[in-house]
């Protein structure tokens, strides 16, 4: 059900983000608060995603960039890695119905290639089957790094520049970039109570709003989503003006 501006007002929610991102972290705190594996947590976080994406699909934000396995992150234990893999696969796989039903459209950004098959395959098959959908643009941040991701578009604007002769502009810069096509991003979440930005999106949080919450991913429901989008409503945004 679409939420009407009248609802969004009650709710505190009168300005919505165009492009909210969310850098999913504490799954293994929260299992090791409850003695349980650190792949129990990964599984309770991937749940919370349902509830959060439905959200923000019927709130009517333009684009939702969740950050799911870093680029540093394959330094973690094998097993771990394969638990990720495999949860991810099942996500895909579990979840498509009912996000292309909600006409939600699905893309990866960082660099599949790494990831074995399986996962590429499910990705893939996610985006083309969500391609033309015109609602919530869900991206996926999968081996993202964000120094990667400004070297790639150096590199490619620097191959364009030899070829042409002409040096980019900032929007040659940016369409190089795996958010080309996004809305600007207004609100940047974390949770887990750590306050650093673990080398996502550098370039695009220019002027993001910052949230932290001490809250671990899986205990991150509905009602704290709502917390940080009303924390968002009260800030004063200014881009350099007055
Ligand atoms: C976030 O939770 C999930 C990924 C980084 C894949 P963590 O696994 O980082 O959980 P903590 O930070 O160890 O609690
Ligand atoms: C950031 O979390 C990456 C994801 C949420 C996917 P990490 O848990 O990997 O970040 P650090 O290592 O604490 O900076
Ligand atoms: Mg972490």
């Amino acid at each position: 059900m679409k939420y009407t501006n009248q609802q969004l007002q009650e709710l505190g929610l009168a300005t919505l983000p165009a492009h909210i991102v969310i850098i999913m972290d504490g799954n293994g705190r929260w299992a090791k608060g409850r003695s349980l594996p650190r792949a129990a947590g990964h599984k309770a976080g991937v749940e919370r995603l349902r509830e959060l994406i439905r959200f923000s699909s019927d709130a009517g934000i333009a684009a939702l960039t969740l950050y799911a396995f870093s680029s540093e992150n394959w330094v973690r234990p094998e097993p771990e890695v394969r638990v990720l893999c495999n949860l991810l696969v099942e996500y895909f796989n579990k979840e498509i119905a009912e996000l292309h039903e909600n006409q939600v459209r699905i893309r990866a950004i960082g660099d599949l290639n790494a990831f074995p098959q399986r996962v590429q395959k499910a990705v893939r098959a996610a985006e083309e089957k969500t391609a033309q959908n015109a609602g919530l643009k869900l991206n996926i941040a999968l081996n993202y790094g964000a120094q990667a991701e400004l070297l790639r578009a150096a590199q490619a604007c620097s191959a364009r520049a030899i070829e042409t002769g002409r040096l980019p502009e900032k929007a040659d810069f940016e369409a190089q970039l795996y958010t080309a096509d996004l809305p600007e991003v207004d609100l940047m979440i974390r949770t887990s109570g750590e306050q650093r930005l673990s080398n996502f999106l550098l370039y695009q949080l220019a002027y993001a709003e910052l949230y932290f919450t001490p809250c671990f991913w899986p205990d991150f429901t509905k009602e704290e989503y709502i917390k940080a989008l009303r924390d968002y409503n009260a800030r004063g945004r200014r881009f350099g003006g007055l």
